[in-house]
């Protein structure tokens, strides 16, 4: 099993699986964030204070942060051994025929970690740490965080977020074009009929995913900023 972890084979399914499970995981946040677009935020409000206080959840979250930093820890391991061991590649990239973002995903996942870091700091680590307004909608029986007025708060009052979150969206939508049908094919589904396929449903999955996360900030912008 040892053997496994550290064969190149186990690193890469590794890689896979975490961003398989990171993707899944994009899926639930856009879903709950979606609930920002509609209404005066009170749905969006019950679903993410459902999310953070339910066990499932405590239990998912130290599971996520693992996901994240393996996935990164592996990228960033199979990437310097690629490097090291293939130098002359990077002369004759130019020439080849897979896609830019196949060549750049280290760089895209890069900036995709300064997002989230940037983003983390924003919300979550308000919400855990920081002191986020309380609302109630059933008379003050129950005190929810108004994470709503945290995240309408930030796109309406600096439009430099709005535009700093598109530019995420976009880094993400172009990494996740390779890393959806590339996890697959890492983890054996990697016959002629199925990639042509799995090709189509990731570049799908990628606009709904990164479309979604753009659209938030650029409704935020369009209604209250400019
Ligand atoms: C419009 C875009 C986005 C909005 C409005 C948004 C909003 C939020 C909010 C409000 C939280 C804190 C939730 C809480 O603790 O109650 C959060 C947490 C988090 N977000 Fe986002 N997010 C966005 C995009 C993204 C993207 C693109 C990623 C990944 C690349 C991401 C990854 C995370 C992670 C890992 C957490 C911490 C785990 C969690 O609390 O569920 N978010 N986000």
């Amino acid at each position: 099993m040892t053997k496994f972890f550290t064969s190149s084979i186990g690193q890469k399914f590794f890689m896979s699986i975490t961003g398989l499970f990171l993707m899944m995981f994009l899926v639930v946040h856009l879903t709950i964030n979606s609930l920002l677009l509609f209404g005066d935020g009170s749905l969006f409000n019950i679903a993410a204070n459902f999310m953070s206080s339910n066990i499932i959840m405590k239990v998912i979250e130290p599971i996520l942060a693992l996901g994240f930093i393996l996935h990164i820890l592996y990228a960033s391991y199979i990437t310097l051994k690629n490097r090291m061991a293939r130098p002359q590649n990077y002369l004759v990239a130019g020439k080849t025929n897979v896609s830019w973002a196949s060549k750049n995903m280290y760089i895209l996942g890069g900036l995709i970690f300064i997002f989230l870091v940037i983003h983390l700091a924003n919300f979550f680590w308000k919400v855990k740490f920081g002191t986020v307004a309380a609302i109630s909608y059933d008379g003050g029986e129950t005190e929810l965080h108004d994470v709503y007025a945290l995240v309408a708060g930030l796109f309406k009052g600096w439009w430099w977020y709005d535009v700093l979150y598109i530019i995420g969206a976009i880094f993400l939508f172009l990494h996740l074009t390779h890393g959806f049908w590339s996890a697959f094919q890492t983890i054996g589904w990697d016959n002629n009929k199925w990639m042509s396929r799995l090709k189509v449903i990731g570049y799908i999955y990628s606009i709904i995913i990164a479309g979604g996360f753009a659209l938030i900030p650029l409704f935020f912008l369009i209604k209250y900023v400019v």
